[in-house]
C-alpha cells in the first residue's frame, strides 16, 4: 500500500519535528513532499539522510498525495483545505480553522481515537495548552468524571512559531549586554518578563487561547457541559509548557488512586519526588513524547478538590506528535484509503 505524505508548513517549528518524527518513528511512507510557502522554495532538509527539496505550495500539489500534514497556520489551511479534500487526500490540521467544526474530529489519540471514523477529509490537532492537559485529566475523568477545572498555563515562545523562539534567544542576549530589544512577534519583550496570552479577547475578558481550553476540551471530552476557566500566559521558555491544574470532582477523589491511575496512563510519566521538591520542569519536558505530571495533592480548600502541575513539550505532544499519532491511527483503522473516501464524497 502506497501512502504518500506532504507536510504543509514543513520549514517551520512543528514542520521540522513532523519530519524528524516521521523518521524516529519509521512512519509507513513511500514518499514524503515538504511543502511551504514561495520563500522557502529550494530549500533542502534532511528526511532519513536524504537532502529533499522544499517546494512552494501550489494548485496541483495535492494530486499525488494520500496525507496532508499542515502546520502552516489557519488561513494557509483554510485556503488549501478543499483541494487536499478534492484530490482524495486526508488533512491532519494543526491550526485552529476546523477544529470546533461539527464535522471534524478533534483528536487525541489517548482520548478519543475512535472519532476518527467520522472523519470527512480533515482531522483537526487540537490546541496545544488542550492537548497537554487533556492527556493528564482525562484518565481521572473516566473514574470520575470532572466537574469543573481551573487551569493556569506558563506557555514557551515555540507555540508563536520558530521566529518567537529566536526573538527570546536575541532578546535575552540584549538585555545582558546592557540594550533594551524592540520586540516585533509578540508584543511585548518576553525575556526576563511574562504577560498574558496576546491572543485576541472576547467580551468576556478571555483571550482565544483560554476560550480553546474550555471548548476544545468540552468537544474532545464529549463533555459539552464541562465547567473550564483557563488563564493563559507566556513565559520566557523556549518550548514545553506548564499548566497548574484544579479539578473539582463531584466527590472527594483519593490522591493515591489518582496517582496510581496516572501512573499507568497512557502518554503520562509521573515525576513525583517529594524528599527533593523534583517535579516537571520545562526543560525535562523538551524532547519528550510523555506528559510530565506530578504535585498530586488534596485541594486544602476544597474536600472534593484535586491539585496537579504539569509539564509538556509543545512541539511534540503539543503538536507534532499528536498528528503523527492522528496519522498512525488513520494507517492502524485503515480510514485513509482515498478512494474510500472519494466514494463517501461523491
Ligand atoms: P516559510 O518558512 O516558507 O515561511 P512557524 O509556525 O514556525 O512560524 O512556521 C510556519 C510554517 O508555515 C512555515 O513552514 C512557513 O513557511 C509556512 N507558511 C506560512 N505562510 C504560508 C503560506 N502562505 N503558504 C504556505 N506555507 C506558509
Amino acid at each position: 500500500d502506497r501512502i504518500r505524505v506532504a507536510i504543509l508548513g514543513a520549514t517551520g517549528a512543528v514542520g521540522t519535528e513532523l519530519i524528524e518524527l516521521l523518521e524516529k518513528r519509521n512512519f509507513p511512507l513511500t514518499e514524503l513532499k515538504l511543502l511551504a510557502s514561495s520563500r522557502s522554495a529550494g530549500r533542502t532538509l534532511l528526511f532519513k539522510g536524504k537532502e529533499l527539496s522544499v517546494e512552494a505550495v501550489s494548485e496541483n500539489a495535492f494530486g499525488d498525495v494520500d496525507l496532508v500534514l499542515a502546520s502552516a497556520g489557519g488561513s494557509t489551511s483554510k485556503a488549501w483545505a478543499s483541494k487536499i479534500v478534492e484530490a482524495g487526500a486526508v488533512m491532519v490540521d494543526n491550526s485552529s480553522a476546523f477544529r470546533l467544526d461539527p464535522n471534524v474530529p478533534l483528536i487525541v489519540p489517548e482520548i478519543n481515537p475512535d472519532a476518527a471514523a467520522n472523519h470527512q477529509g480533515i482531522i483537526a490537532n487540537p490546541n496545544c495548552t488542550t492537548i497537554l492537559m487533556g492527556v493528564a485529566v482525562y484518565p481521572l475523568h473516566q473514574i470520575q468524571p470532572i466537574k469543573r477545572i481551573l487551569v493556569s498555563t506558563y506557555q514557551s515562545a515555540s507555540g508563536a512559531g520558530a521566529r518567537a523562539m529566536e526573538e527570546v534567544k536575541v532578546q535575552s542576549q540584549a538585555i545582558l549586554n546592557g540594550q533594551s530589544p524592540t520586540p516585533e512577534i509578540f508584543p511585548y519583550p518576553l525575556a526576563f518578563n511574562l504577560f498574558p496570552h496576546n491572543s485576541p479577547l472576547n467580551d468576556r475578558g478571555y483571550c482565544e487561547e483560554e476560550m480553546k481550553m474550555v471548548n476544545e476540551t468540552r468537544k474532545i471530552f464529549g463533555a459539552p457541559d464541562l465547567r473550564v476557566s483557563a488563564t493563559c500566559v507566556r513565559v520566557p521558555i523556549l518550548r514545553a509548557h506548564s499548566e497548574a491544574i484544579n479539578l473539582e470532582f463531584e466527590e472527594p477523589f483519593a490522591v493515591d488512586r489518582a496517582r496510581e491511575i496516572l501512573a499507568q496512563a497512557p502518554g503520562v510519566r509521573l515525576v513525583e519526588n517529594w524528599q527533593e521538591n523534583h517535579f516537571p520542569m520545562p526543560m525535562e519536558a523538551t524532547g519528550e513524547d510523555d506528559v510530565l505530571v506530578g504535585r498530586i495533592r488534596q485541594d486544602i480548600s476544597h474536600p472534593c478538590g484535586l491539585e496537579l502541575w504539569l509539564s509538556g513539550d509543545q512541539i511534540r505532544k503539543g503538536a507534532a506528535l499528536n498528528a503523527v499519532q492522528i496519522a498512525e491511527l488513520l494507517v492502524q483503522k485503515k480510514l485513509l484509503n482515498p478512494v474510500e473516501t472519494a466514494s463517501i464524497s461523491a
